[in-house]
């Protein structure tokens, strides 16, 4: 049997929109599991010594070693919310957490199984992928009341390649509406060209490099709202970003960036893997 991929109609869609939404890709009980197995990977972690913050407002002045190192580990790091000003957590840490990030595809097998689907490999072929790596992963929580906000952005800026080749798969872990702070796109954005570059700066840490500062047409804005299982395919030139979560109910999801091998992935990048921890096909 042919595994289906893209069906002629999605295929256009995307091309036209740079997104695709792909409703009950996963099954209630798949999501479940990835739920399950983040709560656990957070229930084992010791915050002691490692509270790493993740923002997208202040993405280089937050950049310290455990995120640059996380290319290819399980890590972990808090909202900016999270703390009082005295630096303790507001609430406990399973409720602190921002994201995990960013190997959770090639080390845990829970993840593991579900990043390599067969599905996902038969939409890379449609999306003419000659050598599809999944290279990077991120499970996000988006918790209640304190979920942050993130900047508007395309994927292609923190993973470049020549030519560009990098598709993001984002999953709904749970219901994602304008509420609990779903993900918002320019449909057809992606045809704008890429705005900047994230690469790591000579003196350490990172720094973005502008390649056009022109704003984006975000009175163009669109909603994303997301049903638990569904799948948003995002193109990696389109813009796209989420607003903070106020309200009391969380919005999980699980993304994987995917590139091409046969594309040129620069040095400069800020994601790295070790020589060890080659990125692993599907
Ligand atoms: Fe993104």
């Amino acid at each position: 049997m042919i595994m289906p991929g893209l069906t002629e109609r999605q295929l256009a869609s995307y091309l036209r929109d740079g997104f695709l939404v792909i409703e009950n890709f996963a099954s209630h009980e798949e999501c479940e599991r990835l739920k399950r197995r983040a709560e656990e990977l957070v229930r084992d972690f010791d915050p002691q010594g490692v509270i790493s913050i993740f923002s997208t407002r202040e993405q280089t002045r937050v950049s310290d070693d455990y995120f640059l190192d996380s290319g290819d580990k399980i890590r972990f790091f808090f909202e900016e919310d999270a703390f009082t000003p005295d630096g303790d957590l507001k609430q406990n840490k399973e409720r602190s957490i921002n994201k995990i990030g960013h190997a959770l595809h090639d080390l845990d097998p829970v993840f593991d199984s579900f990043s390599r689907e067969p599905r996902l490999a038969a939409i890379c072929a449609d999306l003419n992928y000659k050598q599809p790596l999944p290279l990077q992963s991120m499970y996000i929580f988006k918790q209640p009341h304190i979920g942050g906000e993130v900047v508007c952005h395309q994927d292609a800026t923190f993973l470049y390649t020549e030519p560009m080749s990098v598709t993001g798969f984002w999953f709904a872990l749970e219901d994602a509406t304008q509420e609990n702070g779903c993900m918002w796109a320019i449909p057809g954005g992606h045809k704008l060209g890429l705005k900047k570059r994230f690469v790591r700066a000579p003196v350490g840490g990172t720094k973005f490099e502008t390649l056009d500062d022109s704003p984006w047409p975000d009175f163009m804005l669109a909603p994303l709202e997301a049903r638990q299982g569904a799948l948003i395919i995002l193109h990696g030139l389109l813009p796209h970003l989420s607003y903070a979560n106020r309200s009391p109910k969380s919005r999980h999801a699980y993304t994987l960036h995917v590139i091409d091998g046969a594309c040129e992935y620069p040095a400069g990048n800020w994601l790295r893997r070790s020589p060890d921890m080659p990125p692993r096909g599907f």
